[in-house]
C-alpha cells in the first residue's frame, strides 16, 4: 500500500510527532510505503511530493511546524477551465500510485477531506489546530502549547505592569473560539479575560481596571483576537479573505489599550503574541497527543477505516466518521465563566 501524508492550514507544533508517529508504524507495522504532499492541498493539486521514509521523519519529534509544509490551499476554489480540483487529486493519486491519503489539518483541510472521501479517495484525517475549537475532539494538539506561549507571555507582562502601573493588554489567537484566552489567563493570573463568546461591554471592563488602579495594582487584560464588544457585529478585522472565507482577525487589543487610556487617563500597552503562539517545540502533552494520533491514524488505514478521523474522547483515542469532525466549532461554554472565576465581558 503506498499512503500519502499531508498538513494543511495554520503550522503548529506537533505535527511533526504526527508524521513522524504515522511513518515509523506504518512502515515498521504494515509495511506501507509513504510519499510527502508538500504544502496542505497544494501537493496533491499539483503532484507536489517529497520521500517520506523514516529516515526522512528521524530526529523531527521536537521540532516545530511541519517538514511537509502547509498552506490554505482549498481545491474546491479550483475553477479554472480544464479538470475540476478533484479530478487533478484523483489523476495525480492514480498517477503516483497512491492508494489513501492522512491528512492532518483543522476543519478547513479537514472538511475538504471529507468532501474527497465522499467522491471517492480514501482519507484517514488527524485533527490539529492550535484554537482547539474542533468539537469531535477533547483537545487537539498545537493547544497546550500556545497556551503555555500566551501564559508565559503573561508572566513577563505582570513585571512591567507593575513597574509602571500600566494597564497591559494582551491579545492572543484562537480565531473565533475563546479556548487560548480562557486557559492562558487563567493560568496567567489575568484580572480580565473577554472571549469572542460573549461580546464585552467595554463600560464594565473600563470600571473594573479603574477599580484595579484604585487597589494599586496594574490590570492584565487577555483578549481573544475574536472578542468584541456588544452592540458590534463582528471581531475587528485587518485582511482580506483567505481560500477558505476566513478573514484576518486582529486589532481588539489596542482597541482596548486606547479606550482604557482615553477614558481612565492611566497608561496602557498592548502585546499582540500573534503567530509566536504557533511556533518552537510542541510541549509533552503535544507530543504524546499527536503521537497518539499518528499511530491510531495509520491503524486506521491499515483497517481500511476510511472516511474517519481520530479524536480524543476522555483519555482515549477514537475514530469519529469526518463529516462529525467540522460539522460544530467547539466554543466555550457559559458554564466555563463561573468556573474562570475571574472579570468577563
Ligand atoms: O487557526 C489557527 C490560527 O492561528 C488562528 O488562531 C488565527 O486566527 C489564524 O490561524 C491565522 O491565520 P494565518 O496563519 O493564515 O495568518
Amino acid at each position: 500500500m503506498r499512503v500519502g501524508v499531508l498538513t494543511g492550514g495554520g503550522d503548529c507544533p506537533g505535527l511533526n510527532a504526527v508524521i513522524r508517529a504515522v511513518v515509523r508504524k506504518g512502515t515498521q507495522d504494515y509495511g506501507i510505503e509513504f510519499l510527502g504532499f508538500r504544502d496542505g492541498w497544494r501537493g496533491p493539486l499539483e503532484a507536489d511530493t517529497m520521500p517520506l521514509d523514516v529516515t526522512a521523519v528521524r530526529g523531527i519529534l521536537p521540532r516545530g511546524g511541519t517538514i511537509l509544509g502547509s498552506s490554505r490551499t482549498n481545491p474546491f476554489k479550483e475553477t479554472g477551465p480544464g479538470r475540476s480540483g478533484v479530478e487533478r487529486i484523483k489523476d495525480n493519486m492514480d498517477g503516483l500510485g497512491v492508494d489513501a491519503l492522512v491528512v492532518i489539518g483543522g476543519e478547513d483541510t479537514l472538511g475538504v477531506a471529507a468532501r474527497l472521501n465522499d467522491e471517492g479517495i480514501p482519507v484517514v484525517g488527524v485533527p490539529k489546530t492550535i484554537d482547539n475549537d474542533l468539537g469531535a475532539t477533547d483537545y487537539t494538539f498545537g493547544f497546550d502549547t500556545a497556551v503555555n506561549i500566551a501564559m508565559e507571555a503573561i508572566d513577563r507582562l505582570h513585571t512591567t505592569a507593575e513597574s509602571h502601573h500600566r494597564a497591559l493588554i494582551v491579545e492572543v489567537m484562537g480565531r473565533h473560539a475563546g479556548w487560548i484566552a480562557l486557559h492562558a489567563g487563567l493560568a496567567g493570573g489575568a484580572n480580565v479575560i473577554l472571549i469572542p463568546e460573549r461580546p464585552f461591554d467595554i463600560d464594565k471592563v473600563i470600571g473594573y481596571v479603574e477599580h484595579r488602579f484604585q487597589t494599586r495594582y496594574a490590570p492584565i487584560v487577555v483578549v481573544a483576537e475574536g472578542a468584541h464588544p456588544q452592540h458590534e457585529e463582528a471581531a475587528l478585522q485587518s485582511g482580506q479573505l483567505d481560500a477558505f472565507g476566513h478573514v484576518r482577525l486582529g486589532g481588539v487589543g489596542q482597541y482596548l489599550a486606547n479606550e482604557i487610556e482615553k477614558r481612565t487617563g492611566k497608561e496602557a500597552r498592548c502585546t499582540v503574541l500573534g503567530h509566536i503562539q504557533r511556533g518552537g517545540t510542541p510541549t509533552a502533552f503535544d507530543r504524546v497527543l499527536a503521537t497518539r494520533f499518528g499511530l491510531h491514524a495509520v491503524e486506521a488505514v491499515h483497517d481500511e477505516a476510511f472516511g474517519t478521523m481520530v479524536a480524543l474522547r476522555g483519555t482515549q483515542i477514537v475514530r469519529v466518521p469526518l463529516a462529525e469532525a467540522t460539522r460544530e466549532l467547539k466554543l466555550v461554554p457559559p458554564e466555563r465563566y463561573a468556573e474562570a472565576e475571574v472579570f468577563f465581558g
